[in-house]
């Protein structure tokens, strides 16, 4: 219903209240003079209620209109509302997941191949139900079960190649708009299979070397891909990161510690990437976990010796307390550190110059989950996060709570379900075209 049928549908209904109101007045007047002033009295206070309700009743029955009317506005929407995209990536034996690639794009790797398989929508028209559902075909095993919506679809702990691919959507959204899928098989492109039809040749033993899936408007076809694109994929390819997809950094103060091993494992399973802020005291005990961040592409942060106050230290102390923590990190990892977050985001002083003479930028954040005070209320931590993020946000956790784990464990699959790329605070600072320069403060990359 448009907003106009429903202005005119509300003004009919307030009309058809005083209507209503008029004829309780004229009821209301006395026919006979024979009445005592009392029971005058009496009846105009029961016309008076009666009028009451019936205001009552009219203003609810606008409101159910109006409620009825915004449940079906989709159907009214203009042909730009409707405009919807599935996202999508594809895991690659040795390789890892691909970014989230961008409605109708494509993604193919001739070195390895596909063994998983998820999407996503993006921009989900209002009011609509349904989702995006899939399944793939692995050599060997068969049609896995049906997922949906981010799940991942894969036969777990096998690493046979896919052979073929279906999706589709269900709900309001198979109405409205067709999936198509195509794979490429032994260097071509098949044609594109419409909402749940087999794209590859399933059963054949031919595996497919790429997906490219898109979904558009009933009566629509998917527009071809521009050079551009494919040499925006390239790029991809290489960084790991869609600049036109929307991506946060997730970064972990004051450890390592006993707790690095479930966040890594949350990362690992979703595919993900973040920052550690290390102080060096620690780095020393856990050497493994931080091993173990390098070997994942996380990005290896220094947060000082024994997180001092660096503008409360003299500039050759500030210099030894990041040297001597770079020091420690090199060690455990034979990895540099490449960011630095200043202990309590502080960088009066010397900081600034001090640091920007080492080369470093501080790194601070925009989102604070303040996960320090949530130790027994993970869930704090994971509304705090899942409330008010945005793209490009740098996000502030500390990896030394158990409940900051906990709660990371939700977190992480959800953002990624989400559709944000869960990056390093460098690879977003690249990705946004933000050069990151010495002596400087960064909170985001907006
Ligand atoms: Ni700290």
């Amino acid at each position: 219903m448009s907003t106009r049928n429903q202005n005119e549908r509300t003004r009919q209904t307030g009309t058809a209240g005083r209507r209503t109101e008029e004829r309780q007045h004229r009821s209301a007047k006395p026919g006979r003079r024979v009445h005592s002033a009392n029971r005058r009295r009496k009846r105009r206070q029961a016309g008076k209620w009666k009028l009451a309700a019936i205001l009552i009743l009219a203003f609810f029955m606008t409101l159910l209109f109006a409620r009825r009317s915004s449940e079906l506005s989709y159907q009214e929407q203009t042909e730009e509302d409707l405009e919807m995209d599935a996202i999508f990536a594809v895991e690659f034996l040795g390789q890892g997941w691909s970014a989230w690639m961008p409605d109708n794009y494509a993604v193919y790797r001739t070195s390895t191949y596909p063994v998983a398989f998820k999407a996503s929508i993006q921009r989900q028209t209002e009011g609509m139900t349904g989702t995006i559902q899939y399944q793939v075909n692995v050599s060997g095993y068969g049609w896995t079960d049906t997922v949906e919506n981010g799940e991942v679809a894969r036969v777990d702990g096998v690493s046979a190649p896919l052979e073929g691919i279906r999706a589709w959507v269900n709900g309001d959204l198979a109405e409205y708009y067709d999936v198509y899928t195509r794979v490429m098989v032994e260097g071509e492109w098949t044609g594109w299979a419409v909402n749940g039809k087999d794209a590859g040749e399933p059963g054949s033993g031919k595996h497919i070397e790429g997906i490219r899936i898109a979904i558009v408007k009933k009566g629509n076809t998917p527009a071809p891909i521009t050079e551009k694109e494919i040499d925006d994929e390239e790029a991809w390819k290489a960084s790991g990161v869609n600049p036109a997809l929307p991506m946060v950094a997730l970064t972990f103060d004051d450890g390592p510690g006993i707790y690095e091993d479930r966040i890594l494992d949350a990362l690992q399973s979703a595919g993900a990437r973040a920052t550690f802020f290390m102080v060096g005291e620690e780095v020393v005990k856990y050497p493994d976990a931080v091993r173990r961040m390098a070997e994942q592409g996380c990005e290896l942060g220094n947060h000082t010796w024994g997180h001092e106050n660096l503008s409360e230290l003299s500039d050759d102390g500030i210099r030894e307390t990041i040297r001597k923590t770079n020091e420690a990190v090199f060690q455990a990892s034979g990895s540099q550190v490449t960011v630095v977050r200043p202990p309590y985001g502080s960088t009066r002083n010397n900081t600034l110059p001090v640091l920007g003479s080492m080369g470093y930028p501080a790194i601070l954040w925009s989102l604070d989950t303040e996960d320090w005070k949530h130790k027994k209320d993970p869930n704090a931590t994971v509304q705090a996060v899942l409330t008010q993020v945005k793209d490009g946000d740098i996000i502030l956790m500390h990896s030394i709570h158990e409940a900051s784990a906990t709660a990371a464990e939700t977190i992480i699959p959800e953002l990624v379900s989400r559709g944000f790329q869960l990056v390093t605070v460098s690879e977003m600072a690249q990705a946004k075209g933000a050069a990151l320069e010495p002596g400087k403060r960064y909170g985001n990359f907006k």
